[in-house]
């Protein structure tokens, strides 16, 4: 009796799971696919993340081992609040050269400048800030209060005699 029931069972099996062992098999083949697609993208997002140029490799060689470029790139400081993290980083046991150091510094300051919010900074703030002449900070401010905030790099680039060539969208917050 029980050595039946048992062949039946597994007549059973195979009879109906066939199908559903190939459903089986394509969703764990999807699952693998899945799983590659994902590991190939993490790295690219890392390095997009943190465009090239000198001081790349010292930062990930010193800054790398205790977070990712993601924590790092999302922060904007001016030179001397990166100068300020970097210290900070020493403290919590970064470790590396003098040279290595002011690199990162350079880097980042370069390419994570701070930012200024181009519908809400003074005048005054946008020319410091941007580096732009005071009179296109003006015109600026002048152009949002009459036409409502900036949204796009296009917006602004469209204020009435100002310098767009010298507005740098890494320094820019709408
Ligand atoms: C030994 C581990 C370690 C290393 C190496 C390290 N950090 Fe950090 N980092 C931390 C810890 C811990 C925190 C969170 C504590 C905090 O915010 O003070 C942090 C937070 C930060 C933050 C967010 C807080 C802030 O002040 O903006 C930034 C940005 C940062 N690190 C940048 C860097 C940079 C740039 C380097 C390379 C020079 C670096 N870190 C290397 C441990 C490290």
């Amino acid at each position: 009796m029980t050595r039946y029931t048992g062949k039946v069972k597994s007549v059973s099996l195979i009879r109906f799971n066939i199908p559903h062992y190939g459903i089986m098999e394509r969703m764990r083949s999807l699952a693998v696919l899945g799983f590659f697609l994902i590991s190939a993208a993490l790295p690219a997002t890392a390095q997009d993340v943190l465009p090239d140029g000198p001081g790349k490799a010292a930062l990930l060689k010193v800054c790398h081992g205790c977070h990712p470029p993601e924590s790092i790139a999302a922060r904007r400081y001016d030179r001397e609040g990166w100068e300020n993290t970097i210290t900070k980083m020493i403290d919590a046991g970064a470790t590396g050269t003098d040279d290595e150091f002011n690199q990162i510094a350079d880097y980042l300051t370069e390419h994570f400048p701070k930012q200024v919010n181009v519908n809400k900074a003074s005048s005054a703030v946008l020319a410091s800030g941007l580096g732009i002449a005071p009179k296109d900070a003006d015109a600026i401010v002048a152009c949002r209060e009459k036409n409502g905030n900036y949204r796009t790099m296009d917006d602004l680039k469209k204020v009435p005699g100002i310098d767009a060539a010298k507005l740098d969208p890494k320094k820019i917050q709408f």
